[in-house]
């Protein structure tokens, strides 16, 4: 009996390997051919996440392994240059586990995108302990002392984490009703609910230690969320779509609760962003048409690229 199931298993396993393999192809095939199946006016679109994507996948993989794209895969990163000042956090065992899978993840999403839309290459990225610095003491409006280094133990990563999917997640509900192609719409999709799974880990972590001193400042986690949440509203320039962890309650769920483990509008749904927010906010400039921040020549694309004034 056991040995005629094992040879049934065996028959069903070669007559279905070649049409596997068959379909496989034609998905090749079809990918293969980008343009056909992408709408001209998504491709834009589609192109513009890419730009965080990069840095995702750069933060993650440096923090995790100490090694990024030009060890991982050199192929995606479509000869830009090396990230500037990124390291290998010091991480507990849990935490660097799940930023490694962070990091897998997120060359997944590059692959995907170039898969579908030309792309274009890495962008320059400022991922120096003191680019982060600078993006906390904006928060604060004054100088932490010392300067803030997410790279420095479990904590400050993800609490630098915090700062990373929550924008994507955003661009990708911005990105959802102007896309007309039913390919483009599945992958931002599935785009947002990895990233959202992502920003829901990294706030879940934070919001088991929200009371926790953060040293040696002597602030609390909730208050460091808080402070990088109303930093990001102010730079979008568009009011309330970025909420910490420990809310007044009239802005927690249906009003009703001050602890915020996940941001959402009035209705619990994810707030919006449009590409102009975006680069406000990753430029730190509070202005799409002047660069810096992690991104000190730009972000790349048509989108980004059109607010850049020709050299
Ligand atoms: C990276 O950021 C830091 C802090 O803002 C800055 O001092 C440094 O010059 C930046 N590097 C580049 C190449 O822009």
């Amino acid at each position: 009996m056991a040995t005629f199931a094992y040879a049934t298993a065996i028959a069903a396993f070669l007559i279905l390997l070649p049409l596997s393999c068959y379909s496989e192809s034609i998905l090749d095939h079809h990918h293969g051919d980008r343009s056909s199946s992408v709408p001209q006016s998504d491709v834009d679109l589609l192109e513009f996440p890419l730009n965080l994507e990069y840095l995702e996948a750069e933060f993650f993989l440096y923090g995790a392994f100490g090694h990024g794209l030009d060890t991982v895969d050199p192929s995606l990163t479509l000869g830009g240059p090396t990230p500037i000042g990124a390291q290998r956090a010091q991480l507990d065992h849990f935490t660097r586990d799940v930023i490694e899978q962070f990091g897998w993840q997120e060359v997944g999403h590059l692959r995907a995108i170039k898969k579908t839309v030309k792309g274009f290459p890495r962008p320059l990225l400022n991922l120096s302990a003191e680019s982060f610095a600078h993006v906390f003491d904006s928060a604060f409006g004054s100088p932490l002392n010392p300067p803030f280094d997410p790279y420095a133990n479990s904590i400050n990563y993800l609490l630098a984490s915090y700062l990373i999917p929550y924008v994507g997640l955003t661009g990708y509900v911005g990105a959802s009703p102007k896309l007309q192609g039913a390919t483009s719409k599945r992958l931002v999709a599935g785009l947002l609910g990895v990233e959202s799974g992502q920003d829901a880990v990294i706030r879940a972590l934070l919001y088991e230690h929200a009371n926790l001193i953060v040293k040696p400042y002597g602030i609390t986690v909730a208050e460091f969320t808080n402070r990088l949440s109303d930093l990001r509203n102010k730079l979008g320039r568009t009011g309330l779509k970025d909420e910490g962890l420990v809310v007044h309650e009239y802005i927690g769920a249906e009003g009703k609760i001050s602890g915020n483990i996940l941001a959402g509008d009035k209705y619990s749904v994810a707030y919006d962003r449009t590409p102009e927010e975006i680069l406000r906010i990753v430029y730190g400039s509070g202005d799409e048409r002047v660069t810096g921040g992690i991104y000190p020549k730009g972000a790349d694309g048509r989108i980004a690229k059109s607010y850049l004034k020709k050299e």
